[in-house]
């Protein structure tokens, strides 16, 4: 057989075996799984290495206008970043302006990734208002390959819908075969916690975090539950990040909802206890929901272990500490007052090394890692048999990880553009070696690949979850 690329003497490791095979890539597909010969064909050197399918961030935020700042990254800078931590498609959230219509916010993300992204990429709609003129345009953000909208019970004023809304916008998702996602947090509850603290003198960032309780975390996503149940659409629960609202996803799967939810990275390697560094540090880990407690991290691992939680993603939304770089304002915005910090940090470059890490640490087995960084979010966003496995017909988005070489994380080194690293200074059992995305490499020998933009919008299936 002849391939354009033979990737020889690797482990492959999916979400279900981990076996030695080789690997036969022709026009940008997985053309052969097994024991294969070399005829005329480009060989890429896989002894040693584990090769994962290409990891799936189905959360980002590139080129986001948010709280008053513009994220660092936009689909150039982030998808680089992506690339290098060997994520090869993102689904990234367009935004409905206030006021306008869903469509006009979908075509604004497409001209924004157009030509710029390197990996491939999908995206969900944020729903922002929906006058009930407006949700016959639901059905066609579903047509045209964007078959979920996320909600939010928080940030009022900007992005925040009420029951009755979100529960308009469920009833339309249930008929045309979309999900919701949920942003799930009591913004109500959090806004007086907020103003309270605030006429209290409490400015620091560490603020951010208790005016958000766990408490406005679980209710809301017990409430988006049962309105999702009456609703009888699928629920897919974003950033989840407290385990008292894990219980309640467990609950509802328990019961046979169609109820999912992802955590990202912070909520597994941070804690509260960052909110607490000294001058103004604690800002780079604003973000929403905050960092928890020491501990709770361990409900979330022990969740991942049981299905409990489905996905990993990032959530990567960069802003820099520092005004000005690339003349946009970032987290100095909240200098004064931790309520106008803009919400999020970076962390599309680094999910799959620290995962990868504590693999090695037995916190989750190889295969489950696989499952929750790609072939999960492939099926539950409707991607699946595309993209998140390895078996002919797939797409060769395909990571050779290398686990005897150690990485140090530091913003010195990172592609992405903040100014700061979440995770500095932490090493991290394992490199990628090799990077692919349909078959061409974006980093070859630990080095990224001075590339076209040729990541292609992935048009994704509704309800396949
Ligand atoms: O703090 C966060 N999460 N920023 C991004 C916006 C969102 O809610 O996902
Ligand atoms: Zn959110
Ligand atoms: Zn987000």
């Amino acid at each position: 057989m002849k391939f354009d690329l033979l990737v020889k003497g690797g482990t492959v490791v999916t979400a279900s075996d981990s076996y030695k095979a080789d690997i036969g890539i022709r026009a940008g597909k997985i053309a052969a799984v097994g024991d294969l010969e070399a005829k005329e064909t480009e060989v890429l050197d896989a002894k040693g290495m584990s090769i994962v399918p290409g990891g799936i961030d189905v959360h980002t935020h590139f080129d986001m206008p948010f709280m008053g700042a513009t994220t660092a990254d936009d689909f150039a800078s982030g998808s680089l970043a992506a690339a290098c931590g060997g994520t090869t498609t993102v689904v990234d959230f367009a935004i409905q302006e206030r006021g306008k219509s869903l469509l006009d916010g979908l075509g604004k993300w497409h001209k924004k990734a157009q030509a710029k992204s390197i990996v491939d990429y999908g995206f969900h709609m944020i729903v922002v208002d929906l006058p009930e003129k407006l949700e016959k345009e639901m059905d066609k953000v579903v047509d045209e390959g964007s078959p979920s909208f996320k909600l939010f019970m928080a940030y009022p004023g900007i992005f925040m819908s009420d029951d009755a809304t979100i529960f308009r916008a469920m009833l339309r998702t249930k008929e045309n075969g979309g999900m919701i996602c949920m942003h799930a947090e009591n913004g109500g509850v959090i806004d007086i916690l907020v103003k309270k603290a605030l006429a209290e003198g409490k400015l620091d960032p560490k603020y951010h975090a208790l005016t958000r309780p766990m408490t406005a975390e679980a209710e809301a996503t017990n409430r988006a539950i049962a309105l999702s149940e009456m609703a009888g659409v699928p629920l897919y629960i974003v950033h989840l990040s407290a385990g008292d609202a894990m219980d309640q996803v467990r609950a509802a799967r328990q019961r046979g909802l169609p109820v999912h939810a992802e955590t990202c990275p912070q909520y597994l390697f941070l804690s509260y206890d960052d909110y607490e560094r000294p001058n103004f540090e604690g800002a780079k880990f604003v973000m929403s929901p905050p960092l928890r407690p020491k501990g709770n991290e361990d409900r979330l691992w022990n969740g991942l272990k049981n299905d409990w939680l489905q996905v990993v993603s990032t959530d990567h939304c960069s802003f820099c500490m520092k005004d000005g770089v690339d003349g946009k304002p970032g987290k100095m915005l909240g200098r004064k007052d931790f309520s106008k910090i803009p919400n999020g940090a970076p962390g599309v470059e680094t999910r799959l090394m620290l995962l990868w890490d504590a693999v090695q640490d037995g916190k989750i087995s190889e295969n489950r890692f696989v499952e929750v960084t790609s072939t999960r979010p492939a099926k539950i966003m409707g991607l699946y048999p595309r993209k998140g496995l390895i078996a002919p017909g797939a797409d060769a988005d395909l990571v050779l990880i290398d686990s005897k070489k150690k990485t140090v994380i530091s913003a010195k080194t990172h592609h992405a553009k903040a100014d700061y690293n979440p995770y500095e200074g932490r090493s991290v059992r394992c490199s990628f070696k090799d990077v692919l995305i349909r078959g061409r490499k974006v980093i070859a020998d630990y080095k990224p690949v001075a590339v076209p933009p040729h990541g292609r919008f992935v048009k994704r299936d509704p309800r396949m979850n």
